[in-house]
Order: structure tokens, then C-alpha cells, then sequence
């Protein structure tokens, strides 16, 4: 069998690199496309290093631009490397642009789509990522899930059951192997003046200046009190920069690798984000989770997990203080066990017949 990954963005490559590893050791012949959607060491080249994904055998170079540019580049790029590599199965990752671009190119000169992460849905298709999900979810003709909630969606929407396979989460394995890689571990009681760790990039919270404003003003409160280390998106830096919002008393950085995410969540007393990753990784190590979206696609997190959606700003300094600083009591999602890519190539191989 061989198979075609496709990833472009930050979030793609935790969920590559467990599949990747599962093929190569179940012999499948594997070729890897990077669309290029990013581009900076610190978003792209660095998770490529450090999760001991190869370098990927074809990278088209897109860069930035709006959706329809960059959505059109990469189905103009990517649609030769299809059909000269006719591989039994086009593997795309999550919700971003590269995974909707490339369900699309594929699907429409007859090759198989197989979409890791498919059936969340947030409901809001005023985010790019749920026309990404929803896309994608209709041309896909395996649909792997990581929860029991994305297999109940997809069928209410239509989907026949035998392309629907539950396979769990697999950033999880990306998570636990990092975990016991580096020996990291939440401390039994996490101090008074342990950090909040903060990561904003939707457009909702960073494009809307007023949003913005309200959120940073509230953190730079939570700042009075312990520290607030805050490692920026680009797309985010440059409008507080614009913008001229002060971030005062915020201890900003810019983007910083799988490993320093990883032990920076560790030691923090809680995460304020709205990544769709921090959600579930939060939930899997136990830490308390201040969501700044008013819905999210990954409802475990919330139900069984450690996440909490804020939909009010100015709440944000006192949800803090009243967080259980003890280490938190949750029940770890169905199939987030570290074992998902292994089940996905399973998946991928019997599908095949
Ligand atoms: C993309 C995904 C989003 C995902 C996020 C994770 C889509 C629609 N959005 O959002 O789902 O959660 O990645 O990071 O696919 N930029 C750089 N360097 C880079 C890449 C981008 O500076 O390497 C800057 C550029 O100014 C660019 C902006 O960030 O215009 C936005 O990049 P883009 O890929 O369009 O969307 P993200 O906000 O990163």
C-alpha cells in the first residue's frame, strides 16, 4: 500500500508524525507533502525535527495569502504531485486550509481521501476550519474519528457507517510519547505563583481589535498576581503590534516548540487558549483549561475533560483565582491512549481491500 500525507500547518504535524511512524513499521511505502501553508522555522521545520518526522518529499511552497489564494495554490501545486504518485490513499490532517485543498484536488481525479480528525464540528460556520471540516468530511471516503461524538455526527449527517472508523485521538500519542520522552511531570501541588499559560490566534479573538483589547486588558489583571507567559502566533503579534494594545506586565515570546509548549503547560497553573490542540492536551495531563471561544468542536474536552468555555472577558481574572490549584480530578477520553496510528494504518489497510 502506499500512502500520501498532506499537511501544511502547526497543528498537522503532532498528528502525522504517530501515523507516519505506525506505517513505517507496518512496511507501507509513504510520501510526504507540505503544502507550505507555514513557512517560519518556529511553526513548521522545528515540529518536523523534534517528532522525527522526515523531510517531506515534496513541499509546494504556498506561503500566506486569503483562503481563496491559498486554498488555489496549493490545489494547483498539489494536483500534479497526485497523479504522478497515484497512491491508494490521500491522507489529510484536522481542519486547516492544506486539508480541504487537498481533499478536494484528490477526490476529483478518482484518488481515495482518508481524513484523520474527521466529524467535529463546532456548529459555527463563521470559522474557516468548520467549511474546512464539513468539506472535507463529504469527499473523504474513510473517516477516522477521534471521538464517539464525531461518529454520532457523521452519521446524523449522512454518512455510511462502514467509512466511518473510530480511532481515537492521535495527537495523544504525539502527547504521551513527549511526556514520557522527557520525563516531565505536573508537580503533586502546583504553587501559588505557578503561570498561566496563554496561546490566541483565531481570528474571533485577534482580528477583532475590541475583542482583543477586552482580553488582553483582563490578562495583564490575572498578571497582578502571578505570571502570565503568553508565546504569540505571528498572525497575533502583528496586530497588538498595529494596534498598539499595551501588553504590559505580560511576559510575551514568540511561537516555541512542541517541547517547550509541552513544559511550560506542565508547571502552569492553568491554559487560557483558544487552539483546538491545547484543549485536548490539557484534558489528557490534567490541567485547568479557560477556553475563549463561545463553542468548540471537541465537546469530550468539556464533558470528561478539564475545559471550560468563556464567553465573557472580564471573567477571565476570577475564573483564575478560583481554580483548584490541586491536580485535577478527569476522566481521559475514549481511545486517547497513544495508540491511535497504529489503529489508523489498521484502518487504512483493510479499507484498502
Ligand atoms: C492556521 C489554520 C488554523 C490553525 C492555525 C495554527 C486555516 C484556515 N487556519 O491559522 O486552523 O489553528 O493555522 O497555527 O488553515 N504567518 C507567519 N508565518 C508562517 C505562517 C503564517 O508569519 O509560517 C502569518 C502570516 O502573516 C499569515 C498569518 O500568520 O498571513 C496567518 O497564517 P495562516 O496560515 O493563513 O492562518 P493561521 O492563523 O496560522
Amino acid at each position: 500500500m502506499k500512502i500520501l500525507h498532506v499537511v501544511g500547518a502547526r497543528p498537522n504535524f503532532p498528528k502525522l508524525a504517530p501515523v507516519h511512524r505506525a506505517g513505517v513499521a507496518r512496511g507501507v511505502e509513504q510520501i510526504i507533502v507540505h503544502t507550505g501553508q507555514h513557512y517560519d522555522e518556529a511553526l513548521s521545520a522545528s515540529f518536523f525535527d523534534s517528532l522525527g518526522i522526515p523531510i517531506p518529499n515534496f513541499n509546494l511552497t504556498v506561503g500566506s495569502g486569503s483562503h481563496a489564494v491559498q486554498t488555489a495554490r496549493i490545489m494547483e501545486r498539489l494536483e500534479p504531485v497526485l497523479l504522478e504518485q497515484t497512491p491508494h490513499w490521500v491522507v489529510v490532517y484536522g481542519d486547516v486550509n492544506s486539508t480541504l485543498a487537498a481533499a478536494v484536488v484528490a477526490s476529483k481525479i478518482g484518488q481515495r481521501v482518508a481524513h484523520v480528525e474527521a466529524g467535529l464540528r463546532s456548529g459555527d460556520r463563521s470559522m474557516p476550519e468548520e467549511i474546512n471540516r464539513l468539506v472535507t468530511d463529504r469527499l473523504a471516503s474513510l473517516l477516522l474519528t477521534p471521538s464517539r461524538d464525531a461518529d454520532e455526527r457523521l452519521r446524523a449527517e449522512g454518512e455510511p457507517d462502514d467509512e466511518i472508523v473510530f480511532v481515537g485521538n492521535v495527537m495523544v500519542d504525539t502527547l504521551l510519547r513527549a511526556v514520557e520522552l522527557s520525563g516531565l511531570k505536573r508537580p503533586a501541588t502546583i504553587a501559588p505563583d505557578a503561570p498561566v499559560a496563554v496561546t490566541l490566534h483565531r481570528p474571533s479573538n485577534v482580528d477583532d481589535l475590541a475583542r482583543l483589547a477586552q482580553i488582553v486588558a483582563s490578562l495583564r489583571e490575572v498578571a497582578r498576581t502571578r505570571p502570565v507567559i503568553f508565546p504569540a502566533h505571528p498572525r497575533t503579534s502583528a496586530k497588538l503590534a498595529a494596534s498598539g494594545i499595551s501588553t504590559d506586565g505580560i511576559d510575551m515570546r514568540g511561537p516555541i516548540t512542541y517541547e517547550e509548549m509541552l513544559a511550560l503547560i506542565t508547571r502552569s497553573a492553568a491554559v487560557v487558549t483558544d487552539s483546538g490542540g491545547l484543549q485536548e492536551e490539557t484534558t489528557v495531563l490534567g490541567i485547568p483549561c479557560f477556553t475563549l471561544r463561545d463553542n468548540t468542536e471537541r465537546p469530550v474536552t468539556i464533558t470528561e475533560g478539564t475545559n471550560q468555555l468563556v464567553l465573557d472577558m472580564s471573567l477571565i481574572p476570577g475564573l483564575i483565582d478560583s481554580i483548584d490549584v490541586s491536580p485535577m480530578r478527569r476522566k481521559v477520553p475514549e481511545g486517547w491512549d497513544g495508540h491511535a496510528g497504529p489503529r489508523i494504518i489498521d484502518a487504512l489497510l483493510s479499507a484498502q481491500r
